[in-house]
């Protein structure tokens, strides 16, 4: 990856890496919401389609599952299309972010649903010029694709850094970098140390992040001294008993 260009920041850092779902798989959703480590839900046509259920239902259940952004892909392609099919996602619920395409009419949807206070996700991101309109146009959310930029032998990831270091470089740009399209940790680790506000991870990825042979062979080795010891925590699973 070439290196990273330094512009003064002038906004404060995020103050967290928010961690969002790419899946309308509402069993692996209702399971990793249990970490309460999820901020949000993404989906798309694809993904919806995989999950084999009605796109209205499955998305209204998901909204009641995660109280933060849940996006909610448009399949129009015109400006008037986009805009009354976004106007009707948007009622869905209150945590829906509305996801438009980054072509012109899908910029054109993402300005006025943003100046009537919708939430947009712009996706299909793949440069940092179509970034700029996307933050123009008042997206919430931009959407940069780095597995699919790998896979044409291109760098996702310095896209990510492109994208953080112009953002910070405007105090009115408001919109939140969601790195999606993500294919394995490192992708997170990366996007991470760059600042972006968001990553969207399919599951799988996510039970990589906390998966270390190490810490298996570590907790295993600390139960076996343990169980040697005699010793319990709980008594009756209600106090502590210490040895005399
Ligand atoms: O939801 C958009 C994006 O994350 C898609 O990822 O794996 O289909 O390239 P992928």
């Amino acid at each position: 990856m070439k290196a990273i260009g330094t512009a003064k920041r002038q906004k404060e850092p995020p103050g967290s890496m928010k961690f969002f779902i790419d899946t309308a798989d509402i069993a692996e959703i209702r399971d990793l919401a249990e970490t309460g480590l999820v901020d949000g839900i993404t989906t798309n046509p694809s993904l919806i389609a995989k999950s084999g259920r009605d796109f209205f239902e499955v998305l209204k259940e998901i909204c009641d599952v995660v109280p933060g952004p849940v996006s909610a892909e448009v399949t129009a392609t015109d400006f008037a299309g986009m805009l009354r099919e976004g106007n009707t996602l948007a009622k869905l619920a209150d945590n829906i972010a509305v996801k438009v395409p980054l072509t012109v009419d899908g910029l054109k949807t993402c300005k006025a649903l943003s100046d009537d206070g919708i939430k947009v996700n712009v996706t299909l991101c793949f440069s940092a010029a179509q970034a700029i309109l996307a933050a123009k146009a008042g997206a919430a959310f931009i959407s940069p694709f780095v597995g699919r930029l790998d896979d044409t032998g291109a760098d996702g990831l310095q896209l990510i850094a492109e994208i953080v270091e112009i953002y910070n470089a405007y105090p009115d740009f408001h919109t939140e970098v969601l790195v999606a399209s993500v294919r394995h940790v490192g992708h997170v680790i990366e996007s991470a140390k760059m600042g972006a506000d968001v990553a969207t991870l399919p599951p799988a990825v996510l039970r990589a992040m906390y998966k270390h042979p190490l810490t298996d062979k570590g907790l295993a080795d600390f139960l076996a001294d343990w169980a040697k010891t005699g010793q319990t925590i709980l008594s009756d699973g209600k106090e502590a008993r210490r040895s005399a």
